[in-house]
């Protein structure tokens, strides 16, 4: 839901071309966040500060199209000015998701405080209390142009600079945006610029994310002060305890960052400075870092990090800062990574210094650590490469992203089994052997290091209960009856607002799984919240390192399944229920009485990328016939049930924010009572008809379908080999996959489905990367 980027260039002579190339490059990464409009801001001719902002309803590439018309004929931008050299600049940008106001150019940010824009804001978040400083502002004389929250946020930093004193004097820059913060209710991720502080940025952050990366290479000078500052690597392999690259002992990333890295002493290293807060009382602590050579705005010798000096030792002569919503948008820059934490302030002055004030709502709120971490992120997993939209490109990686899923976690056990060396102590990694080389007579075994610590805990609790939104939710539906079985505890899948809405009881006995690809997600971060507050045990699946839910949970278990940019979310789905499936085999890891099924589903795991391969080449084609016989069609049924009632839930949410035909995802049992009115020779009915248990049940409304004239329109998802399907071969539509042991059908079933809804959307002429009126990361309710 929106996404904001800076780019602060200190002592560095980049022209404005290069500033504003950066700055749209940063939009396009985060574009998925939001494309109703968008806008930057850059210093124009005349002198530091100037700003020239440009905005424009639409996608990044429109804006992209307006800033090089500008520069080609502005005065303030074009020939003669957009290639000269700046030696320091402030530049910010937003690609918008609309929530208040229409998305058109108007209400694009950057929102200007007046109108020769002394502050400019952008901002990810919504600020919830906006109507009544609207009305105070209002009263105190100021005028509003647009609908939008962000303006007042704009407006109320003018009027403070102006009304506010300590001690007599006007205030800083950092200190007026701790009194905006004062004022502010919701959530929020702000970069302010202002031409009363050339050269100087300020960014906040509450309840939405926000990433600083520094570039260079960050290294720690001697340290005489009381704030420790982390330092390590948080890559989804690293940061819970190793585990990385196929190794068999480390048993995958571990979510739960903080928790996780706390509990490794020997990374802590003192690095930072502290300085009090200043009077006003929610502030309270600093964390100095600043640029060699650089003046330190936090008074002297308080800089304890140099972003800017060369591998020689030497100061470099300059440095750059970049703040993202996300970290992808950083990666083509640099590794270096700062996850700004709720409540921060983040100062970049006008030589370069880097402040991080944390504005706590205690007065004795004390930050005792932060962490400069290492992305470990490639380009490449966040471009199309070669294919045409991210979507189909994340449905053809699903064998890789799954292998990763399971890689160092999916283990063999041969610990006693003869080796050359003698007898093995340990344990090997499957992958990326592959199935082919999985042999029947190695136990096969789950190591998951960003649980251990919490197993036991989670094995004692009375119920598990697990927290998403959308496809995250669908995932757990496809995983609650492993876990009811595994782990043989009550299991509840409850969606995030609901949950919220009913304040549902919960209990410190209670483990409460939050399963999320951004981990940002807004309803699930505040059923975190509440869940810790119960105290609940809480555990993290998520995908994106570094992210809220995974910092605010005690213990999880990264996904590992790489960026995932197209919006409609296709391989995280099959790793949340491969994570989640796993998750049970550990649980119940203590039962002899489940060797034998334990085995049956570790074994269908190690096959599963495999057959996603298999599936992906098998069906592709028959999916895009599919969508053209498909395209004109106003409404899809899915009837399914068992395991796959999840994914006809997950197949009809895919086709509709995708193709944006109307589909319905019903279970199988419920077809007498209700749905089958809408069966006629002309509807299209989905089925999911798997070798499982339901089988007899699923061919029962199958028949009752068949009854009321619907075969002719009805496509059959079965397994290859299966003679009860083969019945239907010349009558209906078959779509034979690979069979799997029966709780991880799902994950193959769902591939068609992902493949049906991309040629769908691509057949009905709609762009499959960015559904309408939706976004990927939905950081506000
Ligand atoms: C649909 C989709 C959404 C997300 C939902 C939760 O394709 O992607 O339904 O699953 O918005 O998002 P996360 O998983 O980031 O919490």
């Amino acid at each position: 839901m929106c996404g904001i980027f800076g780019y602060v260039n200190c002592g560095v002579g980049q022209s404005r071309r290069t500033i504003l190339d950066i700055l749209l490059n940063g939009l396009r990464r985060l574009e998925y966040r939001g494309y109703d409009s968008a806008g930057l801001v850059c210093d124009g001719a005349g002198g530091a500060g100037r700003p020239v902002v440009i905005k424009q309803s639409g996608t990044v590439e429109k804006l992209a199209a307006a800033v090089w018309e500008a520069a080609s004929d502005d005065p303030r931008l074009g020939p003669g000015v957009v290639d000269v050299p700046m030696e320091s600049h402030v530049g910010i940008a937003h690609t918008r998701w609309a929530t208040h106001g229409a998305p058109s150019s108007l209400n694009s940010h950057p929102h200007a405080s007046d109108p020769s824009a002394q502050f400019l804001v952008v901002h990810n978040g919504i600020v919830t209390n906006f109507k009544a400083l609207k009305e105070m502002l209002s009263g105190k004389g100021y005028t509003f142009e647009t609908e939008t929250d962000t303006e007042v946020v704009a407006r109320l930093l003018k009027y403070l600079y102006e009304t506010v004193r300590e001690g007599g004097e006007p205030l800083s820059f950092s200190r007026l945006v701790m009194h905006m913060m004062h004022a502010l209710d919701g959530a929020y991720a702000l970069l302010v610029r202002s031409t009363l502080f050339p050269g100087e940025v300020v960014a906040c952050k509450r309840g939405s994310p926000l990433v600083l990366g520094l570039k260079g290479d960050v290294r720690e000078l001697p340290s005489d002060g009381s704030v420790e500052v982390l330092r390590g690597s948080l890559s989804g392999q690293v940061a819970g305890n190793g585990g990385s690259g196929g190794g068999g002992g480390g048993g995958g990333g571990g979510v739960g960052g903080g928790h996780a890295l706390a509990s490794s002493p020997a990374k802590r290293r003192r690095l930072a400075s502290g300085e009090a807060g200043s009077p006003m009382a929610p502030v309270s602590t600093v964390v100095a870092v600043a640029a060699a050579g650089a003046t330190n705005g936090c008074g002297g010798g308080k800089a304890r990090l140099s972003p800017s000096l060369s591998s020689s030792g030497s100061p470099a002569q300059h440095c750059e800062y970049f703040f993202s919503s996300d970290a992808a948008a950083l990666v083509e820059h640099t590794d270096q990574v700062v996850y700004v934490e709720d409540n921060d302030v983040v100062h970049v002055d006008s030589a370069g210094g880097l402040h991080l004030y944390s504005f706590g709502a205690a007065a004795d709120a004390v930050v005792t650590n932060r962490v400069i971490q290492t992305l470990e992120m490639e380009l490449q997993q966040i471009m199309k490469g070669s294919y045409d939209t991210f979507m189909r490109k994340e449905i053809f990686e699903q064998p890789e992203s799954l292998t990763q899923t399971l890689r160092g976690r999916l283990v063999k056990k041969t610990a006693g089994l003869p080796t050359a060396a003698g007898a093995s102590t340990g344990y090997s990694s499957v992958f990326p052997l592959g199935d082919l080389d999985v042999d029947d007579s190695i136990p096969l075994e789950v190591q998951l290091g960003g649980l251990n610590e919490r197993l036991a805990d989670i094995r004692r609790s009375n119920r598990v209960i697990f927290v998403a939104c959308g496809t995250s939710y669908n995932s757990c539906l496809a995983a609650r009856q492993t876990m009811e079985e595994l782990a043989e505890l009550p299991v509840s899948v409850e969606l995030a607002s609901d949950f919220l809405d009913r304040r549902c009881p919960i209990y410190r006995s209670d483990a409460c799984v939050f399963v999320s690809q951004s981990g940002e997600t807004a309803e699930t971060l505040e059923a975190l919240r509440y869940a810790r507050s119960h105290h609940a045990l809480t555990v993290g699946i998520v995908n994106c390192v570094g992210s809220s839910i995974s910092r605010l949970t005690d213990c999880g278990v990264h996904l590992n399944a790489g960026g995932e940019v197209g919006v409609a979310s296709t391989k995280v789905y099959t790793s949340q229920i491969v994570v989640l499936i796993m998750i049970a085999l550990l649980l119940s890891s203590d039962s002899r009485g489940k060797d034998a099924r334990r085995a049956e589903v570790l074994r269908g795991l190690a096959q599963l990328p495999s057959r996603v391969e298999a599936t992906l080449a098998a069906v592709d084609e028959m999916m895009k016939a599919t969508a053209q016989q498909l395209k004109d069609q106003q409404s899809i049924l899915l009837f399914g049930r068992g395991y796959q009632y999840a994914t006809c839930l997950e197949a009809a949410l895919k086709i509709k924010e995708v193709s944006y035909v109307h589909t319905e995802g019903i279970h199988a049992g419920e077809l007498k009572h209700g749905p089958l009115a809408l069966v006629d020779d002309k509807m299209p009915v989905v089925l999911f008809a798997s070798c499982d248990a339901t089988a007899t049940k699923v061919h029962n409304a199958l028949s009752q379908v068949a009854a009321r004239g619907g075969l002719g329109r009805m496509i059959i998802v079965g397994c290859v080999g299966d003679a009860e399907v083969m019945r239907y071969k010349d009558s209906a539509t078959l779509v034979l996959v690979p069979q799997v042991v029966d709780c991880l059908q799902c994950v193959l079933n769902i591939v068609p489905m992902q493949l049906l809804s991309y040629h769908l959307a691509v057949a009905r002429g709609l762009n499959v990367d960015q559904p309408r009126n939706l976004a990927k990361s939905v950081t506000v309710q």
